[in-house]
């Protein structure tokens, strides 16, 4: 594989990718004086907060593999990084993971408050779906959207899987149940994301079941390696609390197989992932290019 992570060109398009969802996530939350004002500087505090908008970019890159124009999955990439931001507000609280930092900052409920911080993240999902709703495409094409969507945040994605996560704290769960975990409350987010980028770009099916497979892999890798840096990095590097997944008794792949089986699983979900877009798109450097640098990420 002769593309490397430093490839300036490549690096280029994810930052303007970033920039121009930033640009739209300031324009669709501007500051405006309410009675419940505090509830959206709160939401506008952890959304606006940064983050590396991974999501977002495997949205508005497969938008342009299937042949639209990034921007023309612009909503829809917002939309996934509202419903991202909101599930991490509540993965932060204290009946959930109960950690104080997030995106370099005191997490939601430490700034605002519980009541507060569930509110915003329960907004924000709602304002996922506005966005999603009130989107520039087709009609046909943002119903197809919603219901992915949907499916993906709800009991069979990212709450049943969250749901797993929780419940399984203190326990020992096998290799299985842990993959089953994972693409629920990550790979099927990561996976929505892609999907929708497919399908703002006009993409086949054919290319949708491969985003799918592509964000599967992903998913699982990009989760993998959270929690490899969950026992390896600092503070300073990720931007919230290290020790946690330990803290809270949590079986992870790192607990369940230490982190030298873990960098061989990246590996070879990442390799499935390249394997997957290969010959579906008329373009796929630069997604192929991102699967490896996920692998890699620092925080
Ligand atoms: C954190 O996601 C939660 C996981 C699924 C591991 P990110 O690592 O994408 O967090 P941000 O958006 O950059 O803050
Ligand atoms: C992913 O798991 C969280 C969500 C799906 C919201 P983690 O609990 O490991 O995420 P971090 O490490 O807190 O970002
Ligand atoms: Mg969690
Ligand atoms: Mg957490
Ligand atoms: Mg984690």
């Amino acid at each position: 594989m002769m593309i490397k992570a430093g490839n300036n060109e490549m690096i280029r398009e994810m930052e303007w990718c970033r920039d121009i969802v930033d640009e739209r996530l300031h324009e669709l939350f501007a500051e405006a004086g309410s009675s419940y004002a505090t509830l959206v500087e709160s939401m506008r505090y952890s959304l606006l907060a940064g983050g590396k908008r991974v999501r977002a970019v495997i949205c508005m890159k497969f938008c342009e593999a299937s042949g639209g124009r990034p921007e023309d999955a612009i909503d829809a990439a917002c939309a996934i990084e509202m419903l991202h931001t909101y599930s991490l507000i509540h993965d932060d609280l204290p009946s959930m993971d109960g950690d104080d930092m997030r995106r370099g900052k005191p997490s939601n409920h430490v700034e605002y408050g519980e009541f507060t911080a569930t509110l915003a993240g329960d907004a924000l999902q709602a304002a996922a779906f506005e966005t999603l709703a009130n989107a520039p495409l087709p009609a046909s094409s943002v119903i197809e959207m919603i219901k992915i969507l949907s499916y993906a945040a709800g009991a069979h994605g990212i709450c049943g899987g969250q749901y797993l996560d929780l419940s399984g704290e203190g326990w020992h769960l096998t290799i299985d149940e842990l993959l089953e975990l994972y693409a629920m409350k990550t790979a099927a987010l990561i996976s929505a994301a892609a999907r929708l980028g497919v399908i703002a770009g006009g993409g086949s099916y054919e290319q949708v079941a491969a985003a799918d497979a592509y964000a599967g892999a992903i998913g699982l890798a990009f989760q993998v390696r959270d929690d490899v840096l969950d026992c390896i990095a600092t503070t300073e590097e990720l931007g919230k609390p290290t020790g946690s997944d330990i803290e809270n008794e949590k079986s992870t792949f790192a607990s369940l197989l230490g982190t030298e089986a873990c960098e061989k699983m990246i590996n070879k979900e990442t390799e499935k992932a390249i394997s997957a877009i290969e010959g579906k798109f008329d373009n796929t450097e630069f997604l192929t290019w991102l699967a490896l640098v996920l692998a890699e990420r620092k925080n």
